[in-house]
């Protein structure tokens, strides 16, 4: 790609005025260079992909001030470019040494020299080209060639609105479509091929769920390309894509998540005045393994014993409002509106009532002269909240045909146009954080709106799929082993304002555990079978009193296999996202109530763990990674404690109660979690729909025992001496 030419028209794009991230990125280091100065104290700067690294001389500036640095060494495959890049630093800057390294970052930074303390420099969003696994390899990769306290400053391209990140990719002048084409100029030469670059057209995209601006050729009409080196021939359909080019884009958590996974901790994060573009300097931390149990909220800047402040910006706020509308997206307007059972909202009223959300809590109150969309809407979008006024009954969410999907949509911008502008005029602490808990409400709709639209197409005599392209088939589950845990007192819990959690998780306390194992999976959909084939569901002495009524209540009874199974000429069925299928053992059985739990669990001579016990085991393995949401969970395939996120919120034996000490948020939001505690049990972990980023260790969900809607598993515990 950065031939000659491509670093040329690289340069150039970096000039036209859609192409915001240079300009950006200048802005940061301008302002804040003496800042990153300060805290690094670097001596050497060792720079990737620095093209013409005209904007790191800020940097270079800022370290020759505070008297640190001595030498710079640019690593680029662009050799012609690097030359002149290290020729114009020795010019400026006479006493630095200056040496060049002709190569690929992602396999010779062993060329680099060690020994000083040195900064790799990593701009311009270049680490948005290496895709999510890559880019774990990559950071881990540079995490290990560093010493501890030795630095990584990286420049990483926020997520913003798609049309502003789809014109930086797609210019009018075509700077950035004949960059992309110049690929094939480059296979020409280097492979003796005949791609004719007129005949491709350049394409950009942007996918919400990976947050990738995702570049493509697309050949018009069909034809053979010879690739003679090869000895090739490539026959492309009309239409057909050669993908050139990905550009990732982040979100500032995502980004913290990211390094500390990979063995740094993050020391400071810059971005410019729209936040367009951020500049993240982290520090190799003492030992490059994973880190266990970091928070993952704001802990990562966080000093011990400081309060972190509320971290939503405009981005993160629209980050999570894109996401919600593209769940929604493969939803019609009839799908939208439909509520099959009073527990299930319908789609269209989960995009409003997170909506109602920011009018309610926070536009109304804090930003002057803000007049409700529509005085109505604040009846008929009101959840549960007694403290904002009267509400339309749950039960009948799934009849209101008006206002329809396209009003709902109307409303969203409304409020995310006066949320933008709240969120430009610098709001306070108080406001931000209620724009915080208001981003991490909209998450849990965003997995309640999955949730209730499977039972909505799940119940459908139809079945049909919410998402047509099924994973591949599930590797085969291993056998089911046990961990001890040695007992003792444990911490629980997280003492409110140390990053981002519910009022639900505070404050941290100590609880005395005695010894007991727990399971390394959770329990599987074959496990489940041998308990319905062993006539589980017809042995009252595995059954608590309650459960063994709700086998025979209705709707549903008579109940004997998780939700969303029918049995078919003995073939047992199942409902997923994807649609129907016979059901695979090999996958953990999700679906299923505590009452269900609980029996499969005496069935098994084991027991369902307690929260603390579940957090007690789960703070000693790395937290969850980011993954996008999968629909359905997995097989366990690696080694260890798995699936405690990401797969089922696992059902714990213990009621959901007040920690000691227990103080409900001030206001009307302090109804978010606090009047449930009766009546309940608490379930942890996280699901295959549960929004990434969303759950923590700490993090407790809760459902009255008879619900299977929830995405529900078992893990088991079980005593020990
Ligand atoms: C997008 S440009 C960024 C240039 C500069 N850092 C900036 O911020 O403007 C990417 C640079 O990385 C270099 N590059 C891309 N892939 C590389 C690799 N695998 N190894 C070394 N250099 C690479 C290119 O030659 C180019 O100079």
């Amino acid at each position: 790609m950065y031939d000659e030419r491509g670093s040329h028209l690289f340069e150039e794009i970096t000039r036209i005025p859609e192409y915001y991230p240079t300009a950006a990125e200048r802005e940061i280091l301008l302002a804040y260079s003496a800042d990153i100065a300060e805290r690094c104290g670097a001596e050497a700067l060792v720079e990737l992909g620095p093209g013409a690294s005209d904007k790191t001389i800020a940097l270079i500036d800022a370290l020759a001030e505070a008297g640190t640095l001595r030498s710079y060494t640019g690593v680029d495959v662009a050799g012609e470019a690097l030359r002149d890049s290290l020729g114009s630093l020795c010019e400026r800057f006479p006493d630095l040494e200056v040496t060049g390294v002709v190569g690929d970052f992602t396999c010779d930074l062993d060329r680099v020299p060690t020994g000083d303390n040195r900064l790799i420099v990593f701009l311009g969003g270049t680490v948005g080209n290496l895709g999510p696994a890559e880019r774990a390899s990559f950071l881990s990769m540079v995490a290990k060639k560093l010493s501890p306290g030795e630095g990584l400053l990286l420049g990483v391209d926020l997520v913003k609105d798609p049309a502003r990140l789809l014109a930086a990719y797609d210019d009018a002048d075509g700077i950035t479509a004949e960059f992309e084409k110049n690929v094939l100029a480059v296979v020409n030469r280097s492979l003796d091929a005949d791609f004719d670059l007129d005949r491709f057209e350049y394409q950009a995209r942007w996918d919400s769920e990976l947050l990738e601006v995702r570049m493509s050729l697309r050949s018009v009409g069909a034809q053979t390309v010879s690739l003679g080196a090869l000895d090739m021939r490539l026959d492309l359909d009309d239409g057909e894509e050669i993908h050139t080019e990905s550009s990732y884009k982040f979100t500032r958590d995502g980004i913290a998540a990211e390094l500390e996974q990979a063995g740094f901790v993050t020391m400071g994060l810059w971005t410019d005045p729209c936040a367009d573009f951020a500049v993240v300097l982290a520090q190799r931390a003492s030992s490059t393994e994973p880190l266990v149990g970091m928070p993952q909220h704001g802990g990562a800047t966080k000093q011990a014993g400081t309060v972190a402040p509320p971290s939503p910006d405009i981005h993160s706020y629209h980050a999570v409002r894109t996401a919600t509308e593209a769940l929604a997206a493969p939803l019609s307007p009839e799908d939208q509106t439909v509520q099959t059972m009073p527990d299930v909202s319908p789609t269209k009223w989960h995009r409003a009532h997170v909506t109602w959300f920011f009018e309610q809590f926070v536009l109304m109150p804090h930003r002057d002269g803000y007049r409700p969309v529509d005085e109505r809407y604040l009846y008929l979008w009101n959840s549960y909240y007694e403290g904002a006024g009267p509400r339309h009954p749950r039960p009948d969410r799934g009849h209101i045909s008006r206002p329809g999907v396209g009003e709902v949509t109307a409303y969203r911008d409304t409020v995310d146009e006066a949320m933008h502008d709240l969120l430009c005029r610098e709001p306070s602490p108080a406001v931000l954080r209620l724009i915080e808990l208001g981003l991490h409400h909209e998450q849990q709709h965003q997995e309640l709106l999955l949730m209730d639209i499977k039972h909505v197409l799940g119940t459908n005599p139809l079945k049909p799929a919410y998402r047509l392209t099924r994973p591949p088939a599930a590797a085969p589950a291993g056998s089911l082993s046990w961990t001890r845990h040695e007992g003792g007192v444990e911490e629980i819990g997280v003492n409110s304002g140390e990053h981002f959690a519910f009022d639900n998780e505070s404050p941290r306390h100590r609880v005395y555990l005695d010894p007991f194992e727990i399971a390394d999976r959770l329990v599987t959909v074959g496990e489940w079978l041998e308990f319905v084939d062993d006539g589980g569901y017809q042995r009252p002495e595995l059954w608590l009193s309650d459960g063994w009524a709700w086998l025979s209540s209705s709707p549903g009874a008579p109940r004997q296999a998780p939700l969303y199974w029918w049995c078919e000429d003995g073939v047992w069925w199942a409902y997923t996202l994807y649609g129907p299928a016979p059901i695979d053992p090999a996958l953990p059985v999700v679906h299923v109530s505590y009452y269900e739990a609980d029996a499969f669990a005496r069935w098994a001579g084991a027991r369902l763990p307690t929260e603390e016990e579940w957090e007690a085991v789960a703070s000693r393995q790395a937290e969850p990674s980011a993954p996008a949401i999968a629909l359905h969970p997995d097989t366990a395939v690696e080694s260890g404690i798995t699936q405690l996120y990401g797969s089922a919120w696992q059902w714990t034996s213990s009621a959901y109660l007040p920690y000691p000490g227990f103080e409900p948020a001030a206001g009307a939001v302090g109804e978010y979690n606090g009047k449930f505690m009766v009546g309940q049990h608490v379930l942890r972990g996280g699901a295959a729909i549960t929004p990434p980023g969303h759950t923590r260790v700490t993090y407790r969900n809760f459902f009255p025992p008879a619900a299977q809607w929830p995405m529900t598993g078992v893990r088991l515990a079980r005593n020990s001496d």
